[in-house]
């Protein structure tokens, strides 16, 4: 105990300390006509912080309320600007797209195992060129994805199936998260590496799955070592020695069935070209870039799919459930339009989902009100430069907090009511990154690559459990009462797991 006393006295004085050094070299800028975006004391935002039970997504966007839409941070050392209005949005991306397309790097993702390979951390330049182009073209372009058509039909069945297994004709409540979790991860593992990760019968996927969740869970916390580099050989929280352990447990079995996959392929084994079939045929793209993959490199490549793809796709599809088991009417409505349009006695298919605007609709209004990376994934300012007349310093980090940009009533009617009706509207917004009001995948060179991919497999998912089964909340919770809290993450989940009970549909006939 005493010697947890003396660690937070070192801290605060270290954070006052830092808080002296940081401000001093803002007033030196200043003094040379550099000014930056206006922002609170160090000592204001801490009390932020606090009073929004350590959510920074709310916290900054109050503080944006007071500073402005763009606004400086100083978090320790770490100078940070956040942009809360579409406005800025749009200022940034479309002037200044190029030089704010750096990425911040945390300490829980930087390692021994190395950053080649990773697209997500890698610095905008020709190696993020070379490997963004190999994901686009090869895996996320729409010729591959309709050749994929059946992976995702097989997945969701199989999340369909054990969902009825496990409610028990109604009898049990069920962990929907839990059931779009393995979802993901067996399509992403079905698209990698043509395998389903996570069989109840295999002992291996079970633990890749535990690592990689670990993995996920660490490089969420925020750690004190990014804002005091004077702790980062400490690792005071030890977030950078448990994620390294728990990447190398993961990547140890990824290694392995990437050797099973390869003696598959020797053998001749027939199946469709998944993405490690693009990455072994690799010769180099004749512009920049290796002429082949290091087995660590497609070891990176193939497990950041997972952390990218997984708890996004999984956080969407529980807040949908969530949502509309909150509010009853909208329930019914998107149920009756699925059972209008889909016969009871065939299921929902890929085909169908352009002919379901209220679903699509539902999937929208999720995002706009629960985007799974409420600040995207952190850029940063490549070199020095002028936004709006402020001066944005090199290596600061730029946090776009599209949760708040998302709720501003400046731009939302009702901007806190779930309500997909607003998304029918004619010339209503997409999320493909020309609208700024709404861009829960990004906008700009940085954006979200898996747009394709997650705009079937959302509607599919969510649209094949709505229609086979009726969901009822357990006995004794009102839609009212049901707890919506969030928890920041990785991504911005459910505080607490939503619990309800399917119930198959009487009329539904299908498998
Ligand atoms: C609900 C679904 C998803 C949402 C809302 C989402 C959102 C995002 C966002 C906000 C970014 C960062 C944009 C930026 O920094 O400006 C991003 C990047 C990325 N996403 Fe997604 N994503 C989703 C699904 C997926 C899936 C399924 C995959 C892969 C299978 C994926 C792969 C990636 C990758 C590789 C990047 C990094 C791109 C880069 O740095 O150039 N995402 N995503």
């Amino acid at each position: 105990m005493e010697y947890e006393i003396l660690g937070l006295v070192i801290l605060l004085l270290a954070w006052v300390a830092w808080a002296m050094v940081t401000e001093r070299r803002q007033r030196r800028l200043e003094e040379k006509g550099q000014l930056m975006p206006p922002g609170p004391r160090w000592w204001q935002l801490v009390t932020s912080i606090f009073q929004s039970g350590f959510a920074p997504h709310v916290s900054f966007a109050k503080l944006a309320n007071k500073y402005g839409p763009i606004m400086t941070l100083w978090l320790g050392s770490m100078s940070t600007v956040v942009i809360s209005s579409n406005d800025v949005a749009r200022e940034m991306f479309k002037n200044h797209d190029i030089v704010l397309a750096g990425r911040k790097i945390y300490e829980a993702m930087k390692g021994d195992i190395g950053n080649e390979g990773s697209l997500i951390t890698s610095q905008y330049g020709p190696h993020w060129r070379m490997l963004r182009r190999l994901c686009t073209i090869e895996f996320f372009v729409t010729s591959r994805l309709d050749s994929m058509k059946d992976v995702r039909t097989k997945c969701i069945d199989q999340m369909v199936k054990f969902m009825e297994d496990e409610g028990k004709s109604g009898k049990n409540s069920i962990d929907v998260g839990k059931f779009f979790f393995i979802m993901s991860f067996n399509l992403i593992g079905n698209l990698m590496i043509s395998k389903d990760l996570v069989d109840p019968k295999s002992d291996r996927g079970a633990k890749f799955f535990y690592h990689a969740g670990k993995v996920m869970e660490f490089a969420g916390k925020p750690n004190l070592a990014d804002f005091f580099p004077i702790l980062r050989y400490l690792d005071p929280q030890g977030i950078r020695r448990k994620t390294r352990y728990h990447i190398k447990k993961s990547f140890d079995i990824a290694g392995l069935y990437l050797r099973e996959r390869m003696e598959d392929t020797r053998n001749g084994e027939e199946r469709k070209k998944d993405y490690l079939d693009v990455l072994l045929q690799y010769r180099g793209d004749g512009v920049e870039g290796p002429s082949r993959f290091s087995i660590q490199t497609m070891n990176v490549i193939l497990f950041e799919m997972f952390t990218a793809g997984t708890d996004t796709t999984t956080s969407t599809l529980e807040w949908a459930m969530a949502e509309l088991l909150h509010n009853p009417n909208t329930l019914r409505e998107v149920q009756a339009e699925l059972r209008r349009v889909i016969n009871p006695s065939s299921k929902l298919e890929e085909e169908d989902i352009d002919k379901l605007p209220y679903l699509n609709a539902v999937i929208k209004e999720t995002l706009r009100l629960h985007p799974p990376l409420p600040f995207l994934v952190p850029h940063m300012a490549m070199d020095s430069c002028t936004m709006l007349g402020f001066h944005i310093p090199k290596e600061t980090q730029v946090l776009v907090n599209v949760w708040a940009i998302g709720r501003d009533p400046k731009t939302w009617k009702d901007p806190l009511a779930f309500k997909p009706e607003r998304f029918l509207e004619p010339n209503m917004v997409d999320y493909k990154g020309h609208h700024f009001e709404f861009i829960p995948f990004g906008s700009g060179r940085r954006m979200c690559p898996a747009i394709p991919l997650a705009s079937r497999v959302l509607p599919l998912a969510l649209g094949s459990v709505l229609h086979k089964f009726d969901w009822v909340l357990a006995a004794g919770v009102k839609p009212v009462d049901l707890d919506m809290s969030e928890r920041l993450g990785i991504t911005l989940k459910k505080a607490t797991p939503l619990k309800t009970i399917p119930i198959v549909y009487k009329g539904y006939q299908g498998q």
